[in-house]
């Protein structure tokens, strides 16, 4: 390992969330390594591993396990890694595949595409987060408008990956802008999803959201309330759909192709990146833990 990045999810399961959910897939319980994010050199491959030999830099991101990336080693399916443009820092590129992975979900699970998305009015609120801000950068250089929700202080930022606006978070100023967009992305708070879902026109593409209750329903309530739980909140969010709308999504992470694919295109353009905050030893991690906690800008990397 070169570096891996320390996102918010790993803060959260560090204190427990997640716990009942993963610990079907045997990723609730400790002994836990965390981390999904990877970036490194490849020092030993399996017998049927054609596409990576030892000595090439790759980078990556793992699904959620009990062996995560916050390691000097770390075994990771060929599947799940990509080969490292000459020239690009590993460190920079630890940074963004689990975030960028996520962000496509989200977007994939609006209803945007590649395809469709030139011309569309895109609300992402979190904007100026590791999830907004990727989003910002891919969908503007898909040709979407978008329109970030941020602290003023970020409006910069935001700009800078391509926004062209920036609406205020305070005082929840984006609800003025009701009935006016295509697609709404929501990377900030749960507590605004209605409210976005407020912002589409009727006919939208559709919502997502990778800020949903479903992990925290579980470990809440138990499997049989935690599930009820969530088929109410979904049916009611979706409920208040526009009229002709369609997609509404949360997300989880998992590895997939397609957005491996487009990671890759916009990774070797350079059109996408993210602010590192911190770079710390393992043996510090707790400082790169505290960092994530505390939502100081930039992610923070942790490296053997
Ligand atoms: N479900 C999944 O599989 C999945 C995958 C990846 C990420 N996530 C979640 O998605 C979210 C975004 O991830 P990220 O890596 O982009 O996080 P991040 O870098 O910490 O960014 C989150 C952004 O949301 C904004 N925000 C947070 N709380 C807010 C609130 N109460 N009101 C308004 N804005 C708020 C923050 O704005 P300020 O900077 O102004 O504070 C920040 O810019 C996180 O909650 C993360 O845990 C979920």
């Amino acid at each position: 390992m070169a570096a891996a990045s320390v996102n918010p999810i790993d803060a959260r399961r560090s204190e427990g969330y997640g716990r009942k959910l993963l610990s079907v897939i045997g990723a609730g319980r400790f002994p836990l390594v965390l981390g999904n994010d990877l970036a490194g050199t490849v020092t030993a491959v399996g017998s049927r591993v054609a596409t990576f030999r030892i000595g090439d830099r790759v980078y990556g991101a793992k699904p959620a396990s009990a062996e995560g990336t916050h390691a000097s080693h770390v075994r990771v399916k060929a599947a799940h890694v990509l080969a490292a443009p000459e020239g690009l820092d590993l460190h920079a590129l630890a940074t963004v595949p689990y975030s960028f992975t996520s962000m496509w979900l989200a977007v994939r699970g609006a209803g945007l595409s590649r395809e469709n998305a030139a011309g569309k009015n895109v609300l992402v609120h979190g904007a100026a987060g590791a999830l907004g801000l990727l989003a910002t950068q891919m969908l503007s250089g898909w040709g979407a408008s978008v329109t970030a929700i941020a602290r003023e202080s970020n409006t910069k930022v935001c700009l800078e990956a391509g926004a062209i606006e920036v609406v205020g978070r305070t005082d929840k100023l984006f609800v003025s802008l009701a009935r006016s967009f295509d697609a709404t992305l929501n990377f900030a708070t749960w507590e605004d999803d209605l409210a976005l879902l407020g912002c589409l026109r009727d006919g939208a593409l559709g919502h997502a959201t990778t800020v949903h209750p479903l992990l925290g329903n579980f470990d809440r309530l138990g499997w049989l309330r935690g599930a009820l739980k969530t088929i109410s909140q979904k049916r009611l969010h979706r409920r208040v759909l526009p009229k002709g709308t369609n997609n509404y999504a949360w997300v989880l992470f998992k590895p997939d192709k397609a957005a491996m694919h487009d990671l890759r295109q916009f990774v070797e353009h350079k059109h996408v990146s993210l602010p590192i905050g911190l770079r710390k030893p393992l043996a510090e991690v707790a400082e790169a833990f505290e960092h994530v906690k505390s939502g100081r800008r930039g992610r923070a990397l942790v490296t053997p």
